[in-house]
């Protein structure tokens, strides 16, 4: 398709893997293609403020397994409702900078933009796309919740970290004969809590595509402590919730393309365990742990395949498309399909079934 020189930028929360997908893109452009790359920083922030810097072979060299992005991220900034100053009555002015972005991408002379990014992101790029600078999407998320792919990249270091701490609170559990119960990330979506809850032999897993009964779970505490086992671990998702009753919010981000923060949860089971079982409670958050840190060996894999097929898509002429990992193929569909969704636990999936059959409490009779 004749590019010749194309951007790169992260958005949304950052997450193990990012650096790779970005050595990848860089590497496969200018040494497979001969076709220069930029990146672009802090999100699409900097597409409307003209931040840009070159990257190439040396700007991406050893940063394979570094956490993080070196190109910076920012979850507040979508180009179509930008907040640009503050306004009379002293709100955030609210404007619509995609010309802006247009303007900065033409005077780089960008003929395409990669897009590393969860569905906030991609839902952001959706009108860049439209006003005409083909952009291609590489889903990222701890979360694993975009439709469309078998898999993100970052959710499965996530799950690792997040396996880790739940192993780590087991034996300070077991000790001290308490119950304690984790909150893990994952906004609506429970994949990072039930990985991490089954490989780490949670005894109570809650997850947001279940609403559980909290007797349910004060009964199963009380029944291993009758049964000997005088402690419980309790992978609760940030956003599992009570049937019948909605999530619980910790904060609304203003700006934000995803504005509710979820969070809470943790310390609501911890408080209604103990009152109901007498049982010594604790409550660890695992927040932004799970985010942080060096990509393990899959998810480097996984970023290097999902940045080269990037460039390699673009090249053949694909237009404003998501790359996703489709039984063990990569592929790429519309960016459509993916804006706007979430992909949640199936609740009759084969994990949920498995972890049943051996004695894990989902909360629900
Ligand atoms: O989407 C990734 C994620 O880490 C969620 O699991 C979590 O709810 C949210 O981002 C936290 O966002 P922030 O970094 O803005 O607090």
């Amino acid at each position: 398709m004749g590019r010749r020189r194309i951007g790169v930028l992260t958005g949304g929360g950052d997450c193990p893997g990012l650096n790779a997908v970005i050595r990848a893109v860089v590497k496969t452009a200018t040494l497979g293609h001969g076709v220069e790359t930029v990146g672009i920083l802090d999100g699409y922030q900097g597409l409307v403020e003209d931040r840009v810097v070159p990257l190439d072979r040396d700007s991406v060299s050893g940063i394979l397994d570094q956490g993080g992005t070196i190109l910076g991220t920012n979850n507040r900034a979508a180009p179509a409702r930008y907040p640009d100053g503050i306004d009379a009555d002293g709100n955030p002015r609210i404007v619509d900078a995609t010309e802006r972005c247009l303007a900065t991408a033409q005077r780089h002379g960008l003929d395409a933009l990669v897009v590393i990014g969860g569905d906030g992101t991609m839902s952001c790029s959706a009108p860049i796309a439209q006003a005409g600078l083909p952009v291609i999407g590489v889903p990222k998320t701890i979360d694993n919740d975009l439709v469309g792919t078998d898999l993100t990249f970052g959710f499965t270091t996530a799950a690792s970290t997040a396996t880790e701490s739940l192993d780590r609170l087991h034996t300070t559990a077991e000790s001290h004969h308490r119950v304690i119960v984790c909150e893990l990330m994952g906004r609506n979506a429970g994949w990072l809590t039930l990985e991490s809850g089954v490989a780490s032999g949670a005894d109570v897993i809650l997850l947001p595509e279940l609403p559980f009964q909290p007797e349910v779970v004060c009964d199963f505490v009380q029944s291993r402590r009758a049964g000997g086992r005088g402690f419980s671990i309790v992978a609760c998702a940030e956003g599992a919730r009570i049937a019948g009753q909605d999530a619980v919010v910790a904060r609304r981000v203003q700006g934000s393309p995803d504005p509710i923060r979820l969070g809470g949860i943790g310390a609501l089971v911890a408080d209604l365990v103990e009152r109901e079982t007498g049982i010594e409670t604790r409550t660890t958050v695992l927040g932004h742990v799970q985010r942080g840190g060096a990509p393990v060996a899959a998810d480097r894999v996984l970023a290097t395949q999902f940045g080269h097929a990037a460039v390699e898509f673009l090249l053949q002429g694909a237009e404003n498309q998501v790359v996703v990992l489709q039984n063990g193929t990569i592929e790429h569909i519309d960016l459509m399909e993916v804006t706007g969704k979430q992909r949640l636990v199936p609740t009759d999936h084969p994990l949920i079934r498995a972890a049943q059959s051996i004695g894990t409490c989902f909360g629900v009779s």
